[in-house]
């Protein structure tokens, strides 16, 4: 079995009340699950779930009061903030909202290059790694001096992937990532997610409201419900036979558009996978 990347267990998030004697607010509880190198694990819930706020607390930016997180081994749930910067190195984010999430005065290049200064890269190498950046998230390399209100949504959230990218990180929390997308784009930026974790081996949180978009992409769900995971497993499992009658609703309200087409595609995905696994196994063992 692999190794775990990232594991969550037994979480609990809460946050202090209002007011001197108010009970605090607990979001999350008893939340477990991990997520291997490689995977996607889909989290999915309704809104008001927690689905944001374990992201959150994978990141460090939620209150963690019970339970651990823990990354390759090492307790990550209460890091100090040099540690915290440190591991936004392998751990970052992709975010909702394509239009907030990018300084409306930075240039794509500036957006692309400021993450590169963590690892000291600088000048003609930053350059050369903001175009192939771009290239990865099928965008043109003039897109570099231009400034973000001058591209589409779809166009903005492959940049903000491109900056997600920058450090080669081996998770990406993504917050409904397509989500602000019309229908065509988010299966574009659907698939150039899958694209990236083949040619590059990242793993996925990949969290939506949505099951047919988790559906498409992932190899584990959760289902999330008013803070506590109710389902969790394969993703045919839980999406095709759902044991929780929330999630049953959930699948009700998403039909699979094309049934043959995404089963061949899940299988597609599970033995790339598989040969992801086998390959690390034997880096691991030479
Ligand atoms: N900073 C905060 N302080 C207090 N409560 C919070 C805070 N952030 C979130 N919450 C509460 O935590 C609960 C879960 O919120 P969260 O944003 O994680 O839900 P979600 O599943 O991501 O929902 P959505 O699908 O709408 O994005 C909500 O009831 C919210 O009001
Ligand atoms: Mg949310």
């Amino acid at each position: 079995m692999t190794e775990s990347l990232l594991r969550v267990d037994d979480l609990e998030v809460a946050y202090p009340g209002r007011g001197m004697r108010a009970e605090p607010t607990r979001i999350l509880h008893g939340v477990s699950l991990d997520i291997r190198p490689g995977e996607t694990v889909g989290l999915v819930g309704e809104s008001g779930s927690g689905k944001t706020t374990l992201g959150r607390a994978i990141l460090g930016l939620a209150p963690v009061t019970g339970g651990t997180v823990t990354y390759r081994g090492e307790d990550i749930s209460h890091p100090t903030r040099q540690r915290r910067r440190e591991l936004t190195r392998d751990i970052q984010v992709v975010f909702q909202d394509p239009y907030t999430s990018m300084n409306p005065n930075l240039t794509i290049e500036q957006t692309l290059t400021e993450p590169l200064r963590v690892n000291g890269t600088k000048g003609s190498e930053a350059r050369d790694r903001v175009a192939s950046l771009l290239e990865a998230v099928h965008m043109p390399v003039d897109s570099m001096t231009r400034f973000p209100n001058e591209f589409s949504g779809g166009q903005r959230q492959r940049i903000a992937i491109a900056r997600a990218l920058a450090l080669d990180p081996a998770l990406i929390v993504c917050d409904e990532p397509v989500s602000a997308l019309d229908l065509s784009n988010q299966r574009r930026v659907l698939d150039l997610f899958i694209e990236i974790q083949e040619r590059t081996g990242v793993a996925y949180l990949f969290v939506s409201h949505d099951l047919a978009v988790v559906r498409h992409l992932s190899h584990r769900v959760a289902v999330l419900y008013r803070g506590e995971i109710v389902e969790w497993g394969d993703c045919d499992q839980v999406t095709a036979r759902p044991e929780h009658p929330y999630t049953q609703r959930l699948l009700m309200a998403a039909p699979v558009p094309h049934p043959v087409r995404q089963a061949k595609h899940r299988a597609d995905r599970q033995r790339v996978l598989a040969a992801q696994r086998e390959a690390d196994l034997q880096s691991g063992a030479a």
